[in-house]
């Protein structure tokens, strides 16, 4: 199968499950603006590569990918609340994401906090409610929701947001980044994968391969983002370029250069291929996806 056309068809298959969720909420919830706020973001068009990932994992393990869709969807809207966030005045403040004003400018910094929390619960109210409804692997569904929660918090990307934050503006040694790139975009890439692994009963071998690959392609997720922010055009991005060097971050460029960054990702690029031999044929789709994520242009 094409690779293009597999991608196209699972983040149609996200965008409609989060439509539906969302349209359900503007029914049923009183607080219109609230929901409002939510949908601007979560319905503005980001490439979906994290609940891509999940339902790809039950494909490869010829499972029926609505098994994780409440993976795939809380994942989701826990990465848009963290670029709310991640845009707010007091953390890298940026008027443009996903090609349109960030939240904060259309709502205000007030209900842009409030959307960002709002869908952060969401996330978890859809997982337990989907983990009561699992009646023949709520055990797993459970280990898989903990996973989850655990990668997005105060061990995981919150940390990696804190050690961001923490280091702007000063001299950060690679063990410093290194760390801060595998908690911040790392862990919730790591969980959209291992999720739906744990909560489908993969092996112990097959979970150990899939963290080595998830691992390498976090890394290099974010090598890329920072490659984008110096290389690439605010039209083709969707967001601001130069967000970096205007908050004086460490990233991976400013570290090692342009040329030193580009070697880097090829390396962890084909390391995580490597990662998942193991699969066989099986892997195609996660081999190519950690070839879209190297070369993706936004
Ligand atoms: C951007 O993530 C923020 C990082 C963690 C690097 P994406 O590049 O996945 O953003 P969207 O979802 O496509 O907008
Ligand atoms: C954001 O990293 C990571 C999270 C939101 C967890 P960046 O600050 O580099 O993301 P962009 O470049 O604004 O998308
Ligand atoms: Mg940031
Ligand atoms: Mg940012
Ligand atoms: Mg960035």
């Amino acid at each position: 199968m094409n690779f293009k056309e597999e991608l196209i068809t699972l983040s149609a298959m996200v965008n409609d499950y989060l439509l539906k969720h969302f349209d359900n909420l503007s029914d049923n919830v009183s607080e219109k603006k609230l929901i409002e706020a939510m949908r601007y973001s979560i319905m503005g068009g980001g490439k979906r590569i994290r609940p891509v990932l999940t339902l790809a994992i039950a494909k490869m393990m010829s499972k029926d990918v609505s098994e994780v869709m409440p993976f795939a969807a809380a994942i989701e809207m826990i990465h848009t609340y963290s670029l709310i966030h991640d845009d707010l005045p007091a953390m890298d403040n940026d008027d443009y994401r996903r090609g349109k004003l960030t939240n904060h400018k259309v709502f205000g910094v007030a209900m842009a906090i409030l959307a960002g929390d709002a869908l952060l619960n969401e996330a978890f109210e859809l997982l337990l409610k989907s983990a009561t409804q699992s009646a023949e692997n709520a055990k797993q569904f459970a280990e898989a929701s903990l996973f989850v929660a655990t990668a997005a918090g105060k061990q995981g990307m919150i940390a990696g947001q804190v050690i961001d934050m923490e280091s702007e503006g000063k001299q950060t040694t690679e063990t410093t980044l290194k760390d801060m790139h595998k908690k911040k975009t790392g862990a919730l890439i790591k969980a959209s994968i291992l999720a739906p692994a744990i909560c489908l009963g993969a092996s112990s071998e097959h979970i150990k391969a899939l963290n080595n690959y998830s691992e390498n392609i976090g890394v290099a997720f974010q090598i890329k983002d920072d490659i984008l922010d110096v290389e690439s055009t605010t039209e083709e991005l969707g967001k601001a370029i130069g967000s970096d060097a205007k908050n004086k971050k460490t990233t991976y460029v400013s570290l090692y250069g342009l040329e030193g960054a580009k070697t880097m990702l090829n390396e962890v690029t084909q390391r995580a291929i490597n990662d998942i031999d193991i699969f066989g044929e099986r892997a195609w789709f996660l081999k190519e996806i950690a070839y879209y994520i190297a070369n993706r242009t936004h």
